[in-house]
């Protein structure tokens, strides 16, 4: 039986390839090389010694991906693959809502024909909102403030409907906060197209040469030093939820929503200064007006995945900003 992972060459997903080889799965990644490299395959088995299937693929391709599923004996499938940049969504919306609902409802459709039942998906800490106080905990109402948020709560709206439809699937919905990090060897990472939109690839860059200055995105929030608070997960330890939940599967009926978080918080001014004294980088930064659409804090309340699924993050703040660097400073040009 093998375990099929959308998006498997992406950040979270090499990730999570890279542990579920450790436990000798095997695997099929179908990726559409929208956002990542075939030379993540390479790393992935420097790292593990093991190989993997990949398949070149839009899961928007319904004749595709129904090879995938006549040609391959899939046990369970986790869905990472979609677009997932906050600002580009309400640039371009139809492309978001097509890539990441119609593909998802094309996958789920074609799983439903093949009769595979159990899923993983990636959802996002994005579908609380922003009227929710943290710690943010599964039971709290959902909504979404961009086209990107959208697609997620949609997704997740759609497998809420569809595991009421028929008693027979099992699916992990993971609400994932803030992943940083990378693999402790420094061959794979986070590798984004173009300026980083988010904060850990922006100070990773900035701290190797590649841009100038970061931008503090406000300094009067109501929060300890009046920058913004997230809750920043090692993206190891997220990926070893997903092996937790694949594990925990066959007990979960439905679908559940699950937060993978740390439960701390911590400040862009926390994060500056720690990977300052990690590096040994100067990190030049100017404080602008708020970006619109954030909130002062974010983070988790991640005790539902730790009865659940037994699992809690094991990795501090000072791993993942060692790992980053690691990651950043092997590789300044990504996996170029
Ligand atoms: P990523 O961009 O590194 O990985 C996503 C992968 O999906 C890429 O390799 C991309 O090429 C592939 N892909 C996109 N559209 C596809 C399609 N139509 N068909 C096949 N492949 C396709 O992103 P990531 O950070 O690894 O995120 C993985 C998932 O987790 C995404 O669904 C994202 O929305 C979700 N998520 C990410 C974060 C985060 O901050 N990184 C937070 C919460 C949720
Ligand atoms: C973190 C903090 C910024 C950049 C986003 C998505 C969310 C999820 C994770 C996918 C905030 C500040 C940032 C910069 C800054 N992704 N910041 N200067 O906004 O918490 O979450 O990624 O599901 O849906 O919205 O993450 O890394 O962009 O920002 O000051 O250049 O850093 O204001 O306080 P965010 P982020």
């Amino acid at each position: 039986m093998s375990l099929l992972i959308t998006g498997g060459t992406g950040f979270i997903g090499s990730h999570t390839v890279v542990e579920l080889l450790a436990l000798d799965k095997d695997i099929i990644i179908v990726d559409n090389l929208a956002n990542s490299s075939t030379l993540v395959l390479d790393r992935i088995n420097k790292i593990t010694e093991k190989s993997v299937t990949f398949i070149q693929a839009d899961i928007c391709d319904r004749q595709a991906m129904q090879q995938v599923f006549q040609q391959h004996d899939i046990d369970a499938v986790v869905h990472f693959a979609g677009l997932k940049a906050v600002g580009e969504s309400s640039a371009i919306p139809l492309s978001y809502y097509h890539n990441n609902v119609s593909g998802s409802v094309t996958l789920f459709q074609v799983m439903a024909e093949y009769g595979v039942k159990n899923l993983v998906f990636s959802s996002s800490a994005t579908v609380y909102g922003e009227n929710n106080p943290s710690p943010l905990d599964e039971s709290m109402p959902t909504s979404a403030t961009n086209p990107y948020g959208q697609t997620k709560l949609m997704i997740e709206n759609i497998l809420f409907d569809l595991a009421s439809s028929d008693e027979e699937w099992s699916i992990a919905c993971l609400r994932y906060f803030n992943p940083i990090g990378a693999h402790e060897s420094g061959l794979i990472g986070e590798n984004p197209n173009g300026i980083p939109n988010n904060l850990l690839p922006y100070v990773a860059q900035v701290a190797v040469g590649r841009l100038a200055q970061l931008q503090v995105f406000g300094d009067d929030y109501d929060t300890v030093d009046g920058t913004g608070v997230r809750d920043y997960i090692h993206v190891v330890d997220l990926a070893k939820g997903h092996v937790k939940a694949l594990e925990k599967l066959s007990k979960i009926k439905g679908c559940v929503p699950i937060n993978l978080g740390t439960g701390n918080g911590t400040s862009v001014l926390e994060i500056v200064n720690t990977f300052k004294d990690i590096s040994g980088q100067e990190i030049p930064y100017k404080v602008v007006p708020r970006r619109a659409g954030d909130i002062a804090t974010v983070f988790a309340d991640a005790s539902v995945a730790n009865s659940l699924l037994g699992w809690s993050a094991q990795y501090d703040l000072s791993t993942m900003i060692k790992d980053t660097w690691r990651w950043q400073s092997k590789n300044p040009n990504g996996f170029e």
